[in-house]
């Protein structure tokens, strides 16, 4: 009998290739499938050593090669070529097969396809894959969602190809359907907010501080060996290390100053906008970008000599690296909060069931956000897996109480000086609306009583209200 595959790729660029030789290093038999079969011979010429690769020219011999249930993993881009793939392929399979999508699709297009293939017989798993092109070769974290049943036959290959901490794998099945593919998202939003965060920290320590690009290198190197330990710490110190090599000056201030971004960030503030859940870290990130990428209005804005501060003045009580610390790691709590509580509002919306702290758990490794820091949200949903916010567990509570005279005295300075801190300000502000005894949305709910009738409560009675403004004297009545 000829010798069947466990697993198939089908799109064969970098991300592709490099799963399906995690696969083939893991022990497994894959199929490969691409749309030009030269890349196809390319990856089995220069990585067939690595294991064992069954090439196939057309669809039909790709799922000829691969044992019941197939498994189809499509590792294309995100949007109309991934349907163009499902089209292709779905009328090959048979009952019980699975496509797996393990590209950055969106959670919706990935509901709507797995019921469409389930109307088949078929299952369609929409797994967010997050590491890179890296990642994907030794070990990225991988959030499948999808049938449960379906798991039993893929999760073991997804667990192997994963990355690990202490023996266990960064994958689980995160929930039904696009399950899978929102927490990806969410992971992205929450990526966004990290980076812009880490970005404040630089600007401050570069404008305020005076440090040069490789003494804040040095600065975020010994940060990384502490509590705000993560890949993307890790990675700044080595950015801003960089010389360019072109002109000898440090490589961030030959990058030009507009960032960037595919799509992911986005979908996540639309998603908690429609959810009614306030990620403002993730939104503040998303729009620095877009404010980043702005060039009529800030070349507007520059020729325009909009003011800034008077002469600004010092950082006002401890020390500025310590300082910015301290933000940085208090508003990372509230970005990473305010992701999470996105979660389990879209796991309650959607009836995902999704585990807060199992999504913690596999992102300690191999993904972007891969992080100390998560160990702590896992344990935290590990002792309440109902909280409503990671701010109120005792660690993060702590760890605020102790930061926030530090991240004021800097929201305060950047403010003073004129340099844009979006994510640090908004999560303090996020914060002190949390904490508030009272806000003054009491006074907005009566503008929109007063000019659109949209009642009230009251704090001392059930029910409903409006007041007749216009009338004598203004009586209040039941609405
Ligand atoms: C990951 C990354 C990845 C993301 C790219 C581009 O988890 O491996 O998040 O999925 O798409 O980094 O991100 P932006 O272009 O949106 O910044």
């Amino acid at each position: 009998m000829s010798q069947k595959a466990q697993i198939g790729v089908t799109g064969l660029a970098v991300m592709g290739r490099n799963l399906a030789r995690n696969f083939a290093r893991h022990g497994h038999t894959v199929a490969l499938h691409n749309r030009s079969y030269g890349r196809t011979k390319e990856l089995v010429e220069e990585f067939g050593h690595e294991g064992t690769f069954l090439p196939a020219e057309t669809a039909e011999q790709f799922v000829a090669s691969l044992e019941r249930p197939r498994r189809v993993v499509i590792m294309v881009k995100a949007g109309p070529a991934t349907d163009a793939v499902i089209d292709e392929f779905a009328p090959l399979l048979e009952e019980g097969d699975m496509l797996i999508d393990a590209g950055n699709a969106h959670y919706a297009d990935t509901r709507r396809r797995e019921a469409a293939l389930k109307a088949k017989g078929l299952h369609f798993v929409g797994a967010g894959v997050s590491g890179g092109e890296e990642g994907a070769l030794h070990g990225p974290s991988i959030m499948p969602g999808g049938p449960k049943e379906s798991y039993e036959a893929l999760g073991p290959l997804l667990e192997d190809i994963a990355a690990k901490v202490d023996g266990e794998p960064c994958c689980v099945h995160v929930g039904p359907d696009g399950a899978g593919h929102f927490v990806k998202m969410v992971h992205n939003g929450i990526e966004y907010a990290d980076m812009q965060l880490i970005a404040e920290a630089y600007d401050l320590l570069r404008q305020v501080g005076g440090l040069s690009p490789e003494e804040i290198a040095g600065t975020f190197s010994e940060w990384n060996e502490g509590r705000l330990g993560s890949y993307l710490i890790e990675i700044t110190a080595e950015v801003l290390k960089q010389v360019d090599a072109a002109t000898g000056k440090p490589f961030v201030d030959i990058v030009v100053d507009r960032a960037e971004q595919k799509g992911t960030g986005r979908w996540t503030v639309q998603a908690a906008l429609d959810l009614g859940v306030p990620v403002s870290g993730i939104a503040e990130s998303v729009f620095a970008r877009a404010i980043s990428g702005g060039v009529q209005e800030r070349e507007a804005a520059v020729s325009a000599g909009l003011p800034g501060p008077s002469a600004g003045a010092d950082h006002v009580g401890g020390d500025l690296r310590a300082d910015v610390e301290q933000a940085l790691f208090a508003s990372k709590i509230v970005a990473y909060a305010q992701g999470f509580q996105q979660i389990q509002a879209a796991s309650k919306e959607y009836g995902w069931d999704i585990d807060p702290g199992a999504m913690a758990k596999i992102w300690r490794a191999g993904c972007i956000i891969r992080a100390k820091f998560l160990d702590f949200i896992k344990q935290a949903y590990d002792k309440n897996n109902e909280l409503p916010t990671l701010l109120v567990d005792q660690y993060f509570l702590d760890a605020v109480a102790g930061a926030q005279d530090a991240w004021r005295r800097v929201v305060v300075t950047a403010a003073q000086q004129g340099i844009p801190a979006p994510g640090f300000s908004s999560a303090l502000a996020y914060y002190d609306s949390l904490r508030a005894q009272r806000l003054p949305a009491a006074l907005i709910q009566g503008q929109r009583d007063f000019f659109g009738a949209h009642t009230y409560q009251r704090v001392d009675k059930p029910g409903s209200f409006h007041t007749l403004w216009a009338a004598e004297g203004r009586p209040e009545v039941d609405a």
